[in-house]
């Protein structure tokens, strides 16, 4: 990865505008929550080649093996409440599925809250961090792990993971999807509110689904209907009834696998 490279033709105002680029490195967010400690600016983004400790959603790993992936986090400083950082979370979503889908030309779709996933295979995770108190937020770190040149996974994931390459058949360029992450997400955090939530949306591979939503103390199924402003995904079960399930409190599957 060449930051350089990245910089070349990269048109955005403020996302990217610095680049801070390693080979290795513990995990991307923590680099970045460091950074953002010592007072790195809204928008730099932090690179690695490879993760020894990579960090996934639900306190699970990233696997981030050198020169195979793209494993980034964009330092934000948004201005507003906690509870407005879910909006984040989606258009991070929105901007990653977009960037891949424009580079590889492939049809990438968000699997709620933040997954994107092309064919039913994930090929990226979305990790988002807040440095909060006193009812403001200091940063948010944005991470986002793409699956690009990987042809081989570890086992727990081999029957749901898949990278860019093996998908479109031909090798992509990590520079040029970071690039378009970046311009992505800076068109996505720019947008108002509600066409944002629209686009995100028409970009799910979620909503209309038939899905079973597995809690830690009950597991229904029901179908995906939307949305809400705070990113919790609506559920109407078999008797009709509606639910609001928040991300950090179940995990969403299709009734047939894993989308
Ligand atoms: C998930 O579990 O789906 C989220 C995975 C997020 C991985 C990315 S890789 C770059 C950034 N640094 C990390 O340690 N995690 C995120």
């Amino acid at each position: 990865m060449d930051a350089e490279r990245i910089r070349a033709g990269l048109r955005t105002a403020w996302a990217g505008r610095e680049i801070v680029c390693m080979d290795e490195v513990d995990s991307t967010n923590r680099e970045a929550r460091r950074l953002a400690a010592q007072g790195a600016a809204h928008g730099t983004l932090v690179l690695a080649d490879a993760q020894r400790a990579g960090r996934g959603r639900r306190g699970r790993g990233w696997i981030s093996p050198a020169g195979e992936g793209i494993f980034m986090t964009l330092i934000l400083r948004p201005e507003g409440a906690p509870a407005r950082m879910a909006k984040l979370s989606l258009a991070t979503a929105l901007a990653a599925a977009r960037a891949i889908g424009e580079e590889t030309g492939l049809d990438a779709r968000i699997k709620w809250p933040n997954d994107i996933v092309i064919g039913g295979r994930k090929v990226c995770g979305i990790l988002l961090e807040m440095d909060a108190g006193d009812g403001c937020v200091r940063s948010v770190v944005a991470g986002v792990g793409i699956n690009v040149h990987q042809t081989a996974f570890d086992p727990e994931i081999a029957q749901t993971a898949s990278s860019l390459d093996l998908l479109s058949g031909r090798r992509q360029s990590r520079e040029a999807i970071v690039r378009a992450f970046l311009t992505a997400f800076e068109a996505a955090t720019a947008m108002e509110e509600g066409a944002m939530m629209r686009d995100y949306c028409a970009c799910s591979a979620t909503i209309g689904q038939r899905v079973q939503v597995i809690g830690l103390t009950q597991t229904f199924t029901g179908t995906a209907e939307g949305v809400t402003d705070s990113g919790a995904l609506l559920v109407t079960d078999e008797r009709g009834e509606r639910h609001e399930v928040l991300a950090a409190d179940v995990s969403v599957r299709g009734v047939m696998g894993y989308v």
